[in-house]
């Protein structure tokens, strides 16, 4: 299904790539989306994140040009863009619009390599946007891999997501931490990234398919407030962490804290800042706690996981909603199912359950009558297998 689905994608992105651009050679690239397991909001406090790399993501068609220009279309967004190398600056504009994410990769990888060449480019993705499973790493990490190709630089996974992350950071101006960017890059079929984002160093972790599934529950709801909400996290954490700093123990990242670290700068911070950091801490546990469940092969320790985790990001960190609660409790309450919590930044957007294979289609129905019986609307759902890292498609 998923087959056929994806050859039709590529029919559609090779089509409108001829229309567009006309006959000749083209390349295609593909770089993966991604789910995190547990480790919520952990990557910009140094702490240990558990991403794994989905078999869905963004595709890319690709024909070098010697003029320096660079033209930009997508199958999933109306806005076409045609720009000269010379006039691409420091930012993105309002006028890029998604071509932001490319072209600061673009920027990024003329800066570090020194080449100026141009292209004609198509993108195309079947993961949904804007909602929590890293459709902006995969198009940053999809472009890297496509100039590598086609300028055979031969940069390495960590090179192209570095390349990803600081045109995110840098030219789009979003101030996320590392984690979307390494797991696509350095997604690997049957895994799970263990990346801990103070190095960054990593180790790939085995997922086995024959003992769990992930389930995306996606709610639909517009995360409208994710990147305020998001940079307000930041700043809070940040303020936590210059607390515990001047307390006299100086540690440069907050996730390297313990909760006994905390308890002693409780009477300094107010009961927002109290319950942000403890969310920090008792995360970075709770995600090498998930780290041994998944070597032991362990689903229901690793559930049990996923639960806690949305509960602290539900009470605590504060970056659940309505949605996401009635939707991750319906799928708990369901036979088969091992955790489920929301994916992401949070505030709208998915949420995961981890299944045992075979019981997605009985969660599925199950959930979206809760979730209509309680807003009236209808949530979408895709199951998910572990995918590889960026490639070249033949
Ligand atoms: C977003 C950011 C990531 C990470 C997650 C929360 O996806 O892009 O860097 O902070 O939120 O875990």
């Amino acid at each position: 299904m998923l087959e056929t689905k994806r050859a039709a994608l590529l029919d559609a992105l090779a089509a409108r790539f001829r229309a567009a651009y006309g006959p000749g050679p083209m390349r295609r690239f593909f770089a993966p989306g991604r789910i995190n397991l547990v480790g919520a909001h952990l990557d910009y406090n140094g702490g240990d994140v558990l991403p794994m790399a989905v078999d869905r993501g963004i595709y890319l068609a690709i024909r070098p040009r010697d003029d320096g220009v660079m033209r930009l279309q997508s199958l999933d967004f109306e806005r076409v863009v045609e720009i000269a190398a010379a006039a691409v600056g420091e930012r993105t504009t309002p006028a890029l619009g998604w071509a932001g994410y490319p072209l600061g990769v673009w920027r990024g990888f003329h800066a570090a390599t020194g080449c100026a060449r141009g292209f004609d480019a198509v993108f195309a993705g079947d993961l949904p946007v804007a909602s929590g499973l890293s459709s902006s790493a995969a198009i940053e990490v999809v472009t890297a891999l496509a100039l590598d190709a086609l300028h055979g630089t031969r940069l390495g996974g960590e090179q192209l997501a570095l390349l990803a992350h600081r045109a995110e950071n840098d030219f789009v101006g979003v101030r996320c931490g590392i984690m979307d960017q390494y797991a696509s890059a350095l997604g690997r079929v049957g895994h799970v990234l263990l990346l801990h984002c103070a190095g960054p160093t990593w180790e790939h972790l085995p997922f086995d398919p024959s003992a769990g599934e992930v389930l995306v529950l996606d709610t639909r709801k517009p995360r409208h407030l994710a990147k305020s909400g998001f940079n307000e996290r930041v700043a809070q954490c940040a303020t936590v962490h210059a607390a515990l700093r001047a307390s006299g123990k100086d540690l440069p990242h907050l996730a390297h804290y313990d909760v006994a670290d905390l308890e002693r700068v409780r009477t300094k911070l107010d009961d927002l800042h109290y319950r942000r950091s403890r969310h920090v801490l008792t995360e970075m546990q709770r995600t090498r706690d998930a780290a041994v469940a998944l070597r032991a092969h362990d689903f229901r320790a690793l559930g049990a996981l996923l639960d806690q985790s949305h509960a602290s990001t539900r009470i605590d960190y504060e970056v659940s909603c309505a949605e996401l609660d009635v939707i991750t409790d319906a799928a708990r309450a369901c036979a088969g199912v091992y955790g489920a919590r929301l994916v992401g930044a949070g505030f709208g957007g998915c949420a995961i359950a981890l299944l045992r294979p075979g019981t997605a289609e009985a969660v599925q129905a199950s959930a979206a009558a809760a979730y209509r019986s309680r807003f009236g609307t209808e949530p979408t759902f895709y199951l998910l297998r572990n995918g590889t890292g960026p490639v070249e498609l033949d």
